[in-house]
């Protein structure tokens, strides 16, 4: 079991006196070429207590919707009178988002490959103990979140005497198996969006938030890269 504070294995490096001239490369973040074959992910199976409470939540969201239906329909009502054309084509462009179509969803049901948080923990990048002068952004993420953020022992909490209580009254088996806490207490990614460094037991960890980073770990380094750019390739706007 990890230790509060720090995580084995991800401890960062003390920072260089020469960092900040250094541009940053991904010490650690090798990236296996099978994390790029992106294959499509079988809808997982729930154990049939979870799929049990999962009914009992939609019955009640049903009985929302029920509630909810007639001014919904009162409000849909009203543009369904068709507005003209020429008002929807020039309100349009303004409402696009430019970004691709996995920020409709959350991080975890991305279709992109999770890498894994140790792949942000090299001090010249996210894992240095002090802001790094000049940067655009702190680059001290990582340390804050190993050692002040309790995301990073969201998975954890699942072995806690409280957690084995809670399962056991609902009937689901170990917490740390019941896909109905992992979803909340990790990144918990289809298996065949996992790289090889990828951890489950890192808990909530950046690309929980910020999306997997299949696409972008390598590229989002490179001085020529922009924030569209990073978006495009599945970085999700926080
Ligand atoms: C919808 C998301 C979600 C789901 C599902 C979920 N949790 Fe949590 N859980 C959280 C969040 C968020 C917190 C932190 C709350 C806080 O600190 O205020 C938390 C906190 C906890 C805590 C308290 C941790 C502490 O040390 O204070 C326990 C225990 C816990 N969860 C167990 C479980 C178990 C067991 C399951 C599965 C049955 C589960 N949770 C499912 C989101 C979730
Ligand atoms: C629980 C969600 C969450 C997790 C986990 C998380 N982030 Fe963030 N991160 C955010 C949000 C939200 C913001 C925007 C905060 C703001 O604008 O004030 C942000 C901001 C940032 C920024 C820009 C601001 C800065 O700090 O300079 C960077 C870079 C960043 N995160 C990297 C990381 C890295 C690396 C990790 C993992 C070690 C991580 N984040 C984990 C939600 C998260």
């Amino acid at each position: 079991m990890k230790n509060a504070g720090v995580i084995p294995g991800h401890a960062p490096s003390v920072i260089p006196k020469h960092a900040p001239d250094v541009i940053p490369k991904h010490g650690p973040g090798v990236i296996p070429s099978e994390a790029r074959n992106l294959l499509l992910h079988e809808p997982r199976t729930a154990d049939s207590s979870s799929l049990k409470l999962l009914g009992m939540t939609r019955i009640l969201l049903l009985a929302m919707a029920i509630v909810a239906v007639p001014s919904a329909v009162a409000q849909v009502a009203k543009p369904a009178i068709a507005p003209p054309p020429a008002v929807a084509t020039s309100v349009a462009p303004s409402v696009a988002i430019p970004v691709s179509t996995s920020v409709a969803t959350l991080p975890y049901h991305s279709k992109d490959t999770s890498m894994g948080v140790v792949n942000c923990a090299n001090s010249l990048c996210h894992g240095s103990v002090e802001p790094i002068k000049g940067a655009n952004i702190l680059q001290t993420e990582y340390v804050t979140w190993s050692r002040v953020d309790k995301h990073a022992r969201a998975w954890q909490t699942l072995f806690s005497e409280r957690s084995l209580r809670i399962a056991k009254n609902l009937g689901i088996g170990k917490p740390s198996e019941a896909r109905i806490c992992l979803d909340c207490h990790t990144h918990n990614v289809p298996k065949d969006r996992r790289a090889e460094r990828f951890q489950v037991d890192d808990g909530v960890a950046c690309e929980a938030c910020h999306g997997p980073s299949g696409r972008w770990l390598e590229s989002h380094v490179l001085d020529k890269a922009t924030h569209e750019d990073n978006l495009k390739a599945g970085l999700y706007p926080t």
